[in-house]
């Protein structure tokens, strides 16, 4: 793949902006469309060659204009909060449902064929068995889930008749250097690499013994850049990650010894829908794209902790906004994370 026209929406993201230079990197004319409602601070990253466009997936004006001269579109822009779904279900699905539909009609209205999507490990919910094949059937457990789920079938839909070329990607639990720190309400590693930096105690919902493989950001980047184009990935979803697995309790110690942190782990409530062991099978991506994750957690762990450190402490975001206030986890209103 090269010197094609590409649009990246959630440009201005964590992923999205990795995402974006990386594409330039290897020749591309990169286009961001991006509401900035997770900041512009990601901008600094971007030379000028990177054209950033302000507008919302939701409208399609903007939409209409985005897809101008574009050849392929990677589809990041979403409201990533997957506890936080819960009792949010309506703005949840505006953006991540109602954006994916607007943006993707008008890529199919434009001609475009090639359309990327960023799914997740949470569409397959609760897992039967781990690590989790893509053939498991998907049994989303929470709001976000099940717009990935739903927009994964909208793309298929319009694939069996003939309109695009999907390539759906499910990551889980990417992290690294430009995750937002400020943000309560996801991100376990960059939450808790700020409560150190703040000399507070990190929080743990339930036990910590949860199980997740955290996988690093250029691990993610590298095979998304790859696989469009790739016949055999079209409509064809593949897990992209490590299989190393930690659980949440071990990372937040790594977290504490990296970091030197005088603070101890708290242990609060479970929320309403964490699954306790959830990790993926990425033999597929391996046959199909020749794809192994490369970073280990202690190597990302440290760039991560490097960059955080020279940005320094974030205070927490909150969001006065609930849908459901008998859903909404204590901690959240209480402001404890
Ligand atoms: N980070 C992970 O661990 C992870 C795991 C699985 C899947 N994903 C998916 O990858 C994608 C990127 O995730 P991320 O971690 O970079 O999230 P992020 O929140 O850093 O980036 C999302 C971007 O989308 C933008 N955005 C939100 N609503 C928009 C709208 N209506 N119109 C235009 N822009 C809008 C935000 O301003 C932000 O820049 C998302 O689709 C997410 O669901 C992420």
């Amino acid at each position: 793949m090269s010197g094609k026209n590409i649009l990246v929406t959630g440009g201005a993201g964590f992923i999205g902006s990795h995402l974006a230079q990386e594409l330039e990197k290897r020749g591309n004319n990169v286009r961001i469309l991006d509401n900035f409602v997770g900041g512009k601070q990601n901008l600094n990253y971007f030379d000028d060659k990177i054209e950033v466009m302000e507008g919302d997936c939701c409208n399609r004006d903007d939409c209409k204009k985005a897809v101008k001269g574009i050849d392929q579109v990677f589809h990041l822009a979403a409201h990533a909060a997957e506890g936080q779904s819960v009792f949010i279900p309506e703005f949840n699905a505006q953006t991540n449902i109602m954006g994916s539909i607007v943006m993707l009609t008008e890529a199919i209205n434009a001609g475009i064929e090639e359309f990327a999507f960023t799914s997740s490990i949470a569409a397959y919910g609760k897992p039967e068995s781990v690590p989790i094949k893509e053939i498991a059937k998907l049994n989303p457990e929470d709001p976000y889930a099940v717009t990935k789920k739903t927009f994964e079938d909208y793309l298929r839909v319009y694939y069996e008749i003939g309109q695009i070329k999907p390539y759906i990607v499910r990551f889980f639990n990417v992290y690294g250097p430009r995750q937002r720190m400020d943000d309560p309400y996801r991100g376990v590693v960059p939450i808790f690499i700020n409560k150190c930096l703040k000399g507070e105690r990190p929080l743990i919902f339930d036990d910590g013994l949860q199980k997740r493989a955290f996988t690093y950001i250029t691990d993610v980047v590298e095979p998304i850049c790859d696989l469009v184009g790739k016949e055999k990935l079209v409509n064809n979803p593949i897990n992209i990650g490590t299989e190393e697995v930690y659980t949440v309790k071990e990372l937040a110690e790594m977290t504490i010894e990296k970091m030197k942190a005088d603070v101890e782990i708290e242990f609060i409530n479970k929320r309403t829908s964490d699954v306790k062991v959830t990790y993926c099978d990425t033999s597929k991506a391996k046959e199909l794209l020749g794809y192994k994750a490369k970073v280990s957690l202690s190597e990302g762990m440290d760039k991560t902790i490097e960059w955080a450190k020279e940005v320094g402490a974030q205070d927490f975001k909150y969001f006065d906004y609930t849908e459901i206030p008998k859903l909404t986890h204590k901690s959240y209103t209480s402001k404890k994370i």
